[in-house]
């Protein structure tokens, strides 16, 4: 099957928000370091018993093995890769599971400080449960051999890293109306990831109804 305009519009549009999220990370954090982000200052006056470090440490390790699940994903879900390249996909495989291992935990410690209240705090920790049982499904499917269940999850699994991107996004409407990191920020946070989820289910669906279709198609040729 062909990949339609609207797809190929949509792997670019994808991959676009990845490249400049990704660059946004290591530049702010790796090249002009922590202390030039105008969120950490506002963190640091605004969350009680909030403490630079070892916070700042945690941070550094969320983010670099979250950039790996971030880019790593999408590769995932090429065809090529996957019928032409096996084992490639495999590594690739572990390292994105591997990495969600690792910026799940300590997200579950940044998440107790998240900017915004306590709605901010339960929407950081859904992300997180959320990232954690779509992969570790994912992952106990293809242990199970269930391919066509191993790549739905996959999918929910990258819908919640993508969270890192749309959050981003809506956050930037939701301080329009809002000024306050408060309750709406907080909000925003749970309406990106069930989002995202909803959109990742939606394609699921869809390309179940296609394959549903082509072969109706072919026993009818026959
Ligand atoms: C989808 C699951 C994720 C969860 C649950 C999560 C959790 C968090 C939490 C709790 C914080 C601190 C926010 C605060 O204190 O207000 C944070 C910050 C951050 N996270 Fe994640 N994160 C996720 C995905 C990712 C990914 C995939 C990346 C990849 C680059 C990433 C990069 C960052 C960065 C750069 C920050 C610093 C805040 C900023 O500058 O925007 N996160 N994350």
């Amino acid at each position: 099957m062909k990949k339609s305009i609207g797809s190929k519009i949509g792997i670019g549009l994808l991959s676009l928000f990845i490249i400049v999220f990704v660059i946004y990370a290591i530049v702010q954090y790796f090249i002009f370091g922590p202390q030039t982000s105008p969120y950490i200052k506002e963190k640091q006056e605004i969350v009680k018993g909030f403490q630079y470090h070892p916070w700042i440490y945690i941070l550094y390790i969320h983010i670099f093995f979250g950039i790996f699940a971030l880019i790593l994903g999408p590769f995932q879900f090429s065809k090529k890769l996957h019928q032409k390249k096996k084992e490639l996909h495999r590594n690739i495989g572990k390292i994105y599971v591997f990495s969600i291992f690792i910026a799940s935990m300590v997200g579950l410690y940044l998440s107790f400080y998240g900017t915004g209240g306590i709605v901010s705090v339960i929407g950081f920790y859904t992300l997180d449960i959320a990232w954690i049982i779509t992969t570790l499904i994912g992952f106990l499917k293809i242990r199970k051999k269930e391919i066509q269940s191993h790549n739905e999850w996959m999918l929910r699994s990258y819908a919640v890293t993508f969270t890192f991107v749309t959050f981003r996004i809506w956050g930037m409407f939701a301080l329009m109306i809002s000024h306050e990191r408060g309750f709406l920020y907080g909000l925003t946070i749970i309406f990106s990831w069930v989002l995202n989820i909803l959109i990742a289910q939606w394609i699921i669906l869809r390309s179940k109804k296609r394959i549903d279709i082509y072969n109706e198609i072919k026993t009818t040729v026959r």
